[in-house]
């Protein structure tokens, strides 16, 4: 299986994208996330992109495809893989269409969640997130079991340094001018799943698995 999720910053790609990992036994390729590690590690790719992250604005696209091309054909990928938070731009679609094509496995579905600006920016203020493996919480929606510590590896958890409420303003803006045209490219391709992002993790998840046709 071979998945996009799309949605807005905030509308519940990551949180979605936990269960789909479960469920498919794919890996999920966020590059929001490898970019935040190649910070973490103060790479040179970490401080080019943390430049343009914590102003809320897009990685250029040069950086980020060659970087999405060498992920895709390593071994982990073989059966299939989620595309979290990539492509952002039609030049970044267009490169993955390309790549895809000469490896001969195209993108199954485009999972397109959708979620109002205003609920975003409410979102964004109560989550907290796991630096080493990624994970995301919620201080309403989706707690933690230990106050502040991940579940999943017992890293201390930390709020995005882009999560400030201008910063959230500013890439929901970006979102709409470049990213929104990605559901009509994919729309085109008869790839397109929309699914409501309004309403709890799992009423969410359940939309995903009922319109992906799995129980
Ligand atoms: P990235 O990390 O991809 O961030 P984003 O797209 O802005 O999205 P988020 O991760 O903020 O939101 P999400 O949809 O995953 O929501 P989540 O599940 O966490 O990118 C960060 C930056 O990196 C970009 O701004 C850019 O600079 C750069 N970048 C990355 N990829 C790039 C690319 N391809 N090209 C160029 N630049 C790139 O949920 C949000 C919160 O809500 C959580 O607390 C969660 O617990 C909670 N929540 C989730 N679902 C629900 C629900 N149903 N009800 C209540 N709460 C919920
Ligand atoms: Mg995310």
């Amino acid at each position: 299986m071979r998945l996009i999720l799309l949605g807005a910053p905030g509308a519940g790609k990551g949180t979605q994208a936990e269960m789909l990992i479960k469920l498919y036994d794919i890996p999920c390729i966020s590059t929001g996330n490898i970019f935040r590690e190649h910070i973490s590690n103060n790479t040179d790719l970490g401080k080019q992109a943390k430049a343009f992250m914590d102003e809320g604005k897009l990685v250029p696209d040069s950086l980020v495809i060659e970087l999405v091309k060498s992920r895709i054909t390593q071994d982990d990928c073989k059966n299939g893989m989620i595309f979290d938070g990539f492509p952002r731009t039609i030049p970044q679609a267009e490169a993955l269409d390309a790549t895809l094509a000469d490896l001969n496995i195209p993108i199954d579905y485009v999972v397109n969640v959708e979620v109002p600006d205003e609920l975003i920016v409410e979102r964004m203020a109560g989550r907290t997130v796991c630096p080493s493996c990624g994970a995301s919480y919620h201080k309403v929606s989706k707690k933690e079991k230990l106050a502040g510590t991940c579940d999943l590896c017992n890293s201390k958890l930390v709020q995005r340094d882009d999560d400030k409420e201008e910063t959230v303003k500013r890439r929901l803006e970006i979102y709409h001018a470049q990213t929104e045209p990605l559901i009509a490219h994919y729309k085109l391709q008869g790839k397109v799943l929309d699914i409501d992002g309004v309403g709890t993790v799992d009423e969410v998840r359940a939309r995903v698995k009922q319109a992906l046709g799995v129980n």
